[in-house]
């Protein structure tokens, strides 16, 4: 039999396993099924999965050539052959003496070249070295970006803002709704702020329209000199030429190459505004953090492999139990973007619907990815994931320490973490139920028609994954993981987790609707809801 068709054959045996029933057969499965690497504690015991379903995902990984796809990751191979570019974030963190090649050319003398660029840099802004036009000490950071060029130091920033030692204000745009740069400007003072344009090609459309609105007020508020904006507008980027046409010196440019995802970007130039938020040395303990999963990812066997096992285990629901998405519950306050930045990571990277020999597919493939910080989420989405008609796996993220202990706070959070992985397990069944009920005093009229609705079915299955502390390090660490687990996942769905064409017709269409919503003449060239939606807006706004 085929290794799919036994897949296959092995997820309908277990339609009559209970999760609870596992753990009653076998003492010893959550040691099993628990891999310690450093700090890291991650139980992935309570899923539908026995040694069978890891050694077909094993076999399955063997003949999908899974060890051969990483290992030409990390070398420099053009696995990203829609865009035939090498896919080389690892590089980007890579802190042995090891050259790496592409196209013939080792890469790593550049990215030293550009981390010592960047560590020089925020030495300097934080002794004033580099200030504002009028000599003043910057306060305030604004990145202008979006996608990868916003969501990871987005969320790191956030994350790490307890490392923010200096007091410098680092502000996000990335929205081309004007609100959003209104916000951040209406906030800063022009003498002391320092503009950074992220965008890996420098065209994107909300990142240049942004940099520009920041650019005239700039000038307007300022109004200084034009020269002026070479003091205040440094850009990280691939594309020099565009940077230097808005008015960036080329000495103020940070490089990174197209080799490096959007969104799998944060380690490179792409992290300045994390790094001047937390420091050099923080920022490099990210990406010390990173190199350390690199390390576990590329030598451990995959079933004593985080990313690997985690992989495995998301396309096993995927492909075969096809569970449409997939929560990810930190309960960590300061992990409150993560589940944002995990969507474009996973979803934009595995959204995809054919193959890697360019055939549709007629699977499932990316999962929808959602999420939000523990305890809150507990009050708002829970109730579905407890009771609802779909089967909704979840990521519990946690922190054995805290950054702050504060009246026993941290001990209630994590018994609130454990306390939802057991119910979504074991549920609560009828019987337990009338019990409670019988209890309760209530009549026997009322216990028959409440009873169904307080039933919990259980057997609802998550991974648990511990950390010691939320540091930079650690970050390094989770981000990375699930870098990795996402290019598993798509190897074993056979797709190219890097391009992203899927992002591209929308940008196309809104070109061509900009331009009838200029024009005097009505939209007619759309299907008529669009028209009539153009049309209805241009009779209706203000001008
Ligand atoms: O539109 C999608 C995308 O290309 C992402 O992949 C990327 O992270 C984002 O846009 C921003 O692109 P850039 O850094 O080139 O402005």
């Amino acid at each position: 039999m085929e290794i799919l068709e036994k897949l296959t054959k092995h997820q309908e045996n277990f339609s009559q396993i209970k999760l609870n029933q596992l753990f009653a057969k076998d003492i010893n499965r959550a040691e099993r099924y628990t891999i310690q690497y450093e700090d890291i504690f991650f139980d992935f015991s309570k899923n539908f999965i026995v040694q069978d379903t890891l050694n077909l995902l094993s076999e399955y990984a063997e003949k999908v050539n899974l060890k051969t796809m990483i290992e030409q990751m990390f070398q420099g191979e053009k696995i990203n052959f829609t865009e035939n570019r090498a896919v080389l974030h690892t590089a980007l963190r890579n802190f042995s003496k090891n050259p790496i090649y592409v196209d013939g050319l080792d890469v790593m003398p550049q990215i030293i070249a550009v981390r010592e660029q960047m560590k020089n840099f925020v030495q300097q802004v934080y002794s004033g070295e580099w200030c504002g036009a009028t000599g003043e000490k910057f306060t305030d950071i604004v990145n202008i970006g979006i996608g990868g060029s916003h969501l990871g130091p987005a969320m790191a920033t956030r994350a790490l803002s307890v490392y923010n030692y200096t007091g410098l204000k680092v502000h996000y745009v990335s929205n081309i709704d004007g609100e959003d740069i209104n916000e951040v400007l209406s906030k800063v003072n022009p003498a002391t702020t320092l503009f950074i344009i992220a965008s890996k090609t420098f065209t994107t459309l909300e990142t240049m329209k942004n940099a520009y609105t920041a650019k005239d007020w700039f000038l307007k508020k300022f109004a200084r000199r034009e020269s002026d904006v070479a003091k205040h507008f440094i850009a990280l980027s691939t594309n020099e030429k565009s940077c230097q046409e808005f008015g960036i010196n080329p000495q103020n440019m940070f490089a990174f190459w197209d080799w490096v995802g959007g969104r799998y970007s944060i380690w490179s130039a792409i992290g300045l505004s994390t790094a001047l938020a937390i420091g050099w040395d923080n920022f490099k303990e990210m990406l010390l953090g990173a190199y350390e999963i690199d390390r576990h990812f590329r030598s451990a066997p995959f079933q004593k492999n985080i990313p690997v096992i985690s992989a495995f285990i998301d396309f096993w629901y995927r492909r075969f139990w096809k569970f449409p998405s997939k929560a990810i519950i930190p309960y960590s306050h300061y992990l409150a973007m993560f589940p944002e930045f995990l969507q474009q990571l996973e979803m934009e990277s595995n959204g995809k619907s054919v193959n890697r020999i360019s055939e549709k597919i007629y699977y499932k493939t990316g999962q929808v990815i959602w999420g939000e910080v523990g305890t809150n989420s507990q009050h708002s989405f829970f109730q579905l994931l407890h009771q609802g008609t779909d089967i909704i796996p979840v990521d519990f993220i946690g922190f054995i320490n805290p950054n702050f202990k504060i009246n026993g706070h941290h001990d209630w959070l994590m018994s609130n973490m454990f306390a939802q992985a057991e119910a979504l397990m074991i549920g609560k069944s009828e019987e337990e139920v009338r019990e409670e009920l019988i209890n309760s005093k209530i009549s026997s009229f009322d216990i028959d028609k409440l009873l169904p609705h307080k039933v919990f079915d259980g057997n609802r299955p998550s991974n648990t994954m511990l950390f010691n502390k939320l540091t930079p390090h650690t970050l390094g660490k989770l981000i990375a993981i699930y870098e990795h687990k996402v290019f598993v996942e798509g190897v074993l769905l056979q797709i190219n987790s890097f391009d992203q064409w899927g992002v591209e017709l929308g940008k196309q269409l809104s070109k061509k609707i900009f331009n009838d919503i200029s024009t005097d003449f009505d939209a007619n060239s759309h299907d008529s809801s669009t028209n009539l939606l153009i049309n209805y807006y241009k009779n209706n706004k203000k001008n």
